[in-house]
């Protein structure tokens, strides 16, 4: 622990490392140095954007600091609070619900089977939130009405909903368990430019009226502009460049930062196009 838990940032990595090995036969035969110790703050109220080209180790790194990967070496820190190896049995305690994640794709974030209100509702129950299911209920109600849904909308399944809608409903059940911090990967990424820039906007607000902080993940960096107070530039693995977003942006201090800035973004085929 901190000995000033007050001065401590709301998260501090620490020399990051993940390594991914491949075993054949029961042999160890290739490893993936993904991560190759980045460190790095986010204060309380703070955007902070990691970027960098595809592979460089955003999600990785996203997914440690929300303990979904294992951590070779280094240390996450909350609020001065290490939680870097601790058992997932107090971890549900001191970090999940503090910490949420929004995956690029909403669609397999949720269970199809599951009502959105019903998958909104098991989420709080596991987070320990609302006494009774009539006040678990109440509350994703509420949730799904801020991210400007009716109670209407609580008993339909994902499949009946647009990409853009979907979103939304995957911010509303991280926000239902009152976060801290939310790491956002790549949450607008597949979305239209018109219901991103909708997107956007309630993440925006959202931030200000519940204290959020936010990790945004993505390779686009105008968004990054519009969203982010400090800039992260991840290069294979490796942190090359940090600060504040106008820094960045109008003094980088990299070549390979230039080549982000100036690169203009080339529409992936493959990915599916949403519209609300
Ligand atoms: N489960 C895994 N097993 C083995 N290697 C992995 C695994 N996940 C990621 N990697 C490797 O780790 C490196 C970093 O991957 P990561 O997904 O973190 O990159 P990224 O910056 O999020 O890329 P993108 O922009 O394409 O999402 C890549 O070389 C990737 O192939
Ligand atoms: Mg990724």
């Amino acid at each position: 622990m901190n000995d000033s838990p007050s001065t401590a940032p709301l998260l501090r990595v620490t020399d990051l490392r993940k390594d991914y090995v491949a075993r054949g036969f029961g042999r160890t035969t290739s490893v993936t140095h993904a991560v190759k110790g980045v460190s790095f703050d986010i204060e309380a109220g703070q955007t902070y954007a990691l970027v960098g080209e595809s592979g460089s180790g955003k999600t990785t790194t996203g997914r440690m600091i929300c303990r979904l990967e294992d951590i070779t070496s280094g240390s996450v820190e909350l609020d001065g609070h290490d939680y870097t190896h601790e058992p997932e049995r107090e971890l549900r305690r001191s970090l999940r619900g503090s910490v949420q994640m929004v995956f690029q794709d909403p669609f397999s974030a949720l269970n199809p089977r599951k009502t959105i209100g019903a998958a909104i509702e098991e989420t709080l129950r596991i987070r320990g939130m609302g006494a009774s299911r009539d006040e678990r209920h109440d509350l994703a109600v509420a949730a799904l009405e801020r991210v400007g849904f009716s109670q209407w909308h609580y008993g339909r399944y994902p499949h009946q909903f647009s990409g853009g809608q979907l979103q939304r409903v995957s911010v509303a059940r991280s926000l239902a368990v009152r976060p801290r911090l939310v790491v956002l990967d790549e949450s607008v990424s597949a979305l239209d430019v018109s219901i991103q820039a909708q997107v956007l906007n309630l993440l925006q607000e959202l931030k200000t009226e519940f204290s959020l902080s936010y990790l945004f993940i993505t390779h686009d960096l105008s968004v990054v502009r519009f969203m982010a107070d400090r800039i992260g530039v991840l290069r294979m693995g490796e942190m090359v460049e940090e600060g504040d977003v106008s820094q960045i942006f109008e003094h980088p201090q990299s070549e390979y930062t230039r080549l982000l800035l100036g690169s203009v973004p080339i529409p992936d085929p493959t990915r599916r196009q949403l519209v609300s």
